[in-house]
């Protein structure tokens, strides 16, 4: 097990292949698109979502489709697995060496399961979707660890934290920021972070525009924008966001000092890189 001790939680059977560095098995290649749309196509865990219980959630608000996808989300391949959280441990730091971290768009918590033995003081999530808390909330409590677990229901775009933490982590969330409001969402978590406070979460860089990953995205996204076209409220769910070397530049014009750990990841998904963002 890599990440300084760090274990993370699986659900027992999940998944296509053995994860890497624990006993249990997970997704291979999570945060990819290939694999999400493959799975999607009723090749979840058998305790996973159906294709008819997926459709009823891309069809309802963002919040309302993790409310409903909630008790099954963790056998699903949207739910970041073990081996990147494993990965991203030791890019966060050795056990009890950080004072407090925000874990943003937590879902059913996974990453605050990384995070905790990290952490001496506080691990807060943040989530709009209550259904995902509460999951989180029952699958983090026994997180190995002595900081304080806290769940908060919000807005990413309009966060209540005023220089609190000492990191702050995104996973497999991107993708729900809209282009025109990635400044913003980078403001928000500038104000979340003490000054010297990091920024970590994984990305990309754009696909080659030969290769299946890239067109499957490009046709995600243009379904995607018909169905928002044409049903209110919108589920916001876009691929190819916040990628490299974009993201990079604005964070660094939100002055943000920023270094890419580009085989944080290697060998597993050398196409992942990992973002570390220092507030100045
Ligand atoms: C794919 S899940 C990822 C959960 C978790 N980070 C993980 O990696 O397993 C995305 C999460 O983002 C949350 N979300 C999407 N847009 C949000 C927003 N604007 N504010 C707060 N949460 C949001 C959803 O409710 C959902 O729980």
């Amino acid at each position: 097990m890599s990440g300084e001790g760090v274990t993370i939680d699986e659900p027992k059977g999940v998944g296509v292949a053995i994860g890497k560095g624990s006993e249990l098995p997970s997704y291979p290649r999570a945060l990819e698109f290939d694999d999400a749309l493959e799975l999607n196509g009723g090749m979840f865990h058998p305790q996973g979502p159906t294709f008819f219980e997926l459709a009823r959630q891309a069809l309802s608000s963002t919040e309302r489709g993790y409310d409903l996808l909630a008790p099954k989300f963790d056998y699903t391949p949207f739910r970041t697995p073990s081996w990147v959280l494993e990965q991203t441990a030791p890019h966060v730091g050795p056990p009890n060496s950080v004072g407090s971290a925000l874990d943003v768009c937590c879902g059913t918590g996974a990453a605050m399961q990384m995070l905790r033995p990290l952490c001496r003081d506080r691990v807060t999530g943040i989530d709009m979707s209550q259904g995902m808390l509460e999951v989180g909330r029952e699958k983090t409590a026994g997180a190995p660890g002595q900081a304080k677990l806290e769940f908060t229901r919000g807005d990413v775009l309009d966060m209540p934290f005023e220089e609190e933490f000492d990191v702050a982590v995104c996973f497999g969330a991107c993708g729900h920021i809209l282009p025109r409001d990635e400044a913003r969402f980078i403001e928000q978590v500038r104000n979340a972070l003490r000054p010297g406070g990091r920024f970590i979460f994984a990305t990309s860089y754009l696909p080659r525009k030969l290769s299946a990953t890239y067109w499957l995205a490009r046709g995600f996204n243009a379904a995607m924008h018909v169905r928002n076209l044409l049903i209110r409220p919108p589920f916001i769910m876009y691929y190819l966001t916040f990628l490299l070397p974009g993201a990079r530049r604005m964070l660094e014009e939100h002055d943000f000092s920023v270094e890419v750990k580009e085989d944080a990841f290697a060998p597993t998904a050398p196409q992942l890189k990992l973002v570390v963002a220092t507030r100045n």
